[in-house]
């Protein structure tokens, strides 16, 4: 038994960015991008008020979704926290609405049987001790502060209690992702990492830690899994010549935090496409939604949540416990496979019938899930020159998005 293996066995998350930006709702980056008066952002903390907020809710829609984890934003960068920090008074229970939204999101997702993990930020851009040229003085203003040591110190002790009051309040804490060394701290060791791991780990020794500590290159110690972002890698992620875990996050729309005119949101076949493609290559996808100010998913969230729902309940094998298939996947297919399992998922609608590399001779059934239908194995056709360990297959009705289940003797 490995620590990571709840992870590489779930293979879908949901990843959530909220916090005070849904109310501008022009993206979690807002404070560093748009032009704020001096402290009209830190005012928004007056107005949250998301009445609407049931995480038990958002549980279900994600668990039928065929997601088996989530991950919340505790702090952005922008600093404010979405618990009941006891370290500042810029957090979600000095709202109007008062309550810790991370406290009832754990309490929801675990209730419904799902893992939990947060998502904490690194950059503070409201704390003297931290800068960056990725913060908002440099970005509007082109300007750059240096701490002070005490300042930079003082940055860090609150990121140190923040973390151990995250790790110690919340129960069993399935995985934690820091967010992010920026490339001016390359080589640096800017977070204290070791001292913080050190403490995540005395509380909570199965969690599962990403690797954003340290710079993405750096290559500074090993990590839990590593995290690619809004793509989907085309081979197995290597670090220091090994196989490691890894997960992709991704958007539905193009941003992370609530975008109210963002409405670009990917088809569902891409959505599916992007999970069996992570699979494909031994990895997960994090999928991301950005509610709102009143606390819900914005509707083209909820429809795709529901399109991802139906799929699962066809295709939902193919994911879950899944990975690399060491067979060629046909034109316009990828597979992932379990044990004697192949899925291939059909990236295309085919023109006609589809063959299979390197199966002859192998394949003791196939089946379509959709239809639970099985597929012909044609053996006697003249006009192709197959190579001898390819198999020609007829499948009917074939759909993007559809999977053939494909077991081997
Ligand atoms: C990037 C973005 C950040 C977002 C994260 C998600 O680091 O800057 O806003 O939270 O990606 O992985």
């Amino acid at each position: 038994m490995l620590k990571s293996d709840w992870f590489t066995n779930a293979r879908f998350g949901l990843f959530l960015h909220w916090g005070l930006y849904a109310i501008p709702a022009k993206g979690e980056w807002t404070y560093a991008k748009d032009k704020w008066l001096p402290g009209e952002y830190e005012c928004l903390i007056h107005q949250f008020n998301p009445v609407d907020y049931d995480p038990a809710e958002w549980a279900r829609m994600a668990k039928a979704a065929g997601m088996r984890y989530v991950v919340l934003t505790t702090r952005h960068h922008d600093g404010f926290c979405m618990f009941d920090s006891h370290y500042t008074d810029y957090k979600i229970t000095n709202t109007p609405y008062a309550k810790d939204v991370t406290r009832m999101l754990v309490e929801a997702f675990r209730a419904a049987g799902l893992k939990v993990g947060f998502y904490h930020s690194l950059p503070d851009w409201t704390h003297p001790g931290y800068a960056d040229r990725e913060s908002p003085e440099f970005i509007q203003r082109g300007e750059l502060h240096t701490p002070t040591p005490e300042q930079h110190r003082d940055y860090l002790n609150l990121l140190y209690n923040h973390v151990e009051q995250l790790m110690t309040e919340y129960g069993k804490i399935d995985l934690l992702f820091f967010d992010y060394c920026s490339q001016y701290k390359a080589g640096e060791d800017y977070f204290e990492r070791d001292r913080l791991l050190e403490m995540v780990y005395r509380h909570q020794p199965e969690i599962m830690v990403d690797d954003r500590l340290a710079y993405y290159k750096d290559n500074v110690r090993d990590f839990d899994y590593y995290t690619p972002e809004i793509c989907v890698p085309n081979q197995p992620q290597m670090v220091k010549n090994k196989p490691v875990v890894w997960e992709t996050c991704a958007t539905m729309n193009d941003h992370w935090g609530y975008f109210r005119t963002d409405f670009n949101y990917k088809p569902v076949e891409s959505l599916t496409a992007g999970l069996i493609g992570c699979v494909s290559q031994n990895g997960n996808l994090l999928l991301n939604i950005g509610p709102d100010e009143c606390g819900c998913f914005p509707k083209p969230a909820v429809t795709r949540l529901k399109e991802l729902a139906d799929w699962f309940l066809d295709n939902g094998e193919a994911v879950a416990g899944c990975g690399k298939s060491k067979f060629q996947a046909p034109f316009g297919c990828c597979y992932t496979q379990k044990g004697k399992v192949i899925y291939c998922y059909f990236l295309i609608q085919p023109i006609g019938d589809v063959i299979l590399p390197q199966l002859k001779g192998k394949i003791e059934t196939i089946t379509l899930l959709r239809t639970h239908e099985a597929v012909e194995m044609i053996n006697n056709w003249g006009f192709e020159l197959l190579n001898a360990d390819e198999q020609r297959i007829r499948p009917e009705n074939v759909r993007v998005g559809d999977v053939l289940k494909i077991t081997l003797k």
